[in-house]
C-alpha cells in the first residue's frame, strides 16, 4: 500500500476519495457557513416553504445561459419532488434564488442501473465566484448534489471550461463518450446538428474535444476505472503556446 501511495496519481485519488466521502463533504459544507456566509442550499421538503417562487426564476435562467439546456417549470418541479435539485438562496436579501443543480434521469445501462445527468448548474452573474461576491457558490451546489447521491450513476457533460475546472475540483473523472455503457452515451448526446455538425450524434465533432464527459469518482470505480483522459483549460494551452 505504502508503495501505491508513492505515486501521485494514486496520492491524488485517495485525496479524492476523502473529500468526496459524505465525512469529508459534512466537513466542507461546514465551513460554507464561513466561505459563502448568508447563502443558503435548499432541497428536498424544505423547498416547500418556498412555493412555487424559485421555479420561475430558475426556468428564467436555463432560457438566457447558452450553455444551459432550457427546463420547464414541470419538469424542474419533478425533479424537486424527487430531491434530485437544490437551489442556493441568499437569506440576507429575502432569500432571493441566486443559483440551481439538477440531476435529470437518462435511463437504464444493459445492467439494469439506473444513470443520470447532473445539469442545469447555474449561478446568478452578481454572485459568481467572479461576480462582485466571490463565494464559491457553485461548488456548494455541486458538493453537495454529489455527496446526497453518492450511491448514483452520474455524469456531467459540458463545453464550458469553467463548469470543467468546477468538477474537476469535486473529483469528477473525465473519461471519452466511449466509454460509457453505448445507450447511456446516446441517451445524453442529444444536442442538435447546428452544434454536433452530423444528425449521427455517435459521430458528433466536438465530442471529446470541447464538449467533455466526466464522471464522479464512484461511479468511475462503478465503470471499473475506464481510462481517464487528458484536460487542459483552453487558456493555458493558449499561454503554452504564445
Ligand atoms: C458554471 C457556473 C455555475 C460557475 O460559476 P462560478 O464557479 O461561480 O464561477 P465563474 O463563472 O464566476 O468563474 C469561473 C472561474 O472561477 C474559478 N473559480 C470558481 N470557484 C473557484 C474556487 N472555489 N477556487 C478557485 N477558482 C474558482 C474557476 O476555476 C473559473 O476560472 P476560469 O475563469 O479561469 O475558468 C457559472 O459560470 C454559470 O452559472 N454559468 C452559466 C450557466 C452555465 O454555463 N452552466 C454550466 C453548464 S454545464
Amino acid at each position: 500500500m505504502f508503495k501505491q501511495l508513492s505515486h501521485p496519481q494514486s496520492r491524488k485519488d485517495m485525496k479524492t476519495v476523502l473529500s468526496t466521502s459524505s465525512l469529508g463533504a459534512m466537513m466542507a459544507n461546514l465551513l460554507d457557513t464561513v466561505r459563502t456566509p448568508g447563502i443558503d442550499y435548499v432541497s428536498g421538503y424544505d423547498l416547500k416553504r418556498f412555493g412555487s417562487s424559485w421555479i420561475h426564476q430558475v426556468v428564467v435562467a436555463t432560457q438566457e445561459e447558452p450553455h444551459l439546456l432550457a427546463k420547464t417549470s414541470l419538469e424542474l418541479r419533478a425533479a424537486a419532488q424527487e430531491h434530485h435539485l437544490i437551489i442556493a438562496v441568499d437569506t440576507r436579501r429575502n432569500h432571493r434564488v441566486i443559483g440551481c443543480i439538477a440531476l435529470w434521469h437518462l435511463g437504464l445501462d444493459s445492467y439494469g442501473r439506473d444513470w443520470f445527468e447532473l445539469g442545469t448548474l447555474w449561478v446568478d452573474k452578481d454572485y459568481r465566484f467572479h461576480g462582485t461576491r466571490h463565494m464559491p457558490i457553485a461548488d456548494g451546489l455541486y458538493r453537495r448534489i454529489l455527496s446526497d447521491n453518492l450511491g448514483m450513476n452520474i455524469l456531467a457533460t459540458t463545453t464550458n471550461p469553467a463548469a470543467i475546472e468546477l468538477g474537476m475540483r469535486h473529483g469528477m473523472q473525465m473519461i471519452s463518450y466511449q466509454s460509457l455503457p453505448e445507450s447511456i452515451h446516446r441517451a445524453t448526446c442529444v444536442c442538435p446538428i447546428a452544434k454536433t455538425g452530423t444528425l449521427d450524434n455517435m459521430r458528433c465533432r466536438v465530442k471529446d474535444n470541447t464538449c467533455r464527459v466526466r464522471i464522479p469518482f464512484a461511479t468511475w470505480l462503478r465503470l471499473e476505472k475506464p481510462h481517464r483522459t487528458n484536460w487542459v483549460h483552453p487558456i493555458k494551452v493558449q499561454a503554452s503556446r504564445s
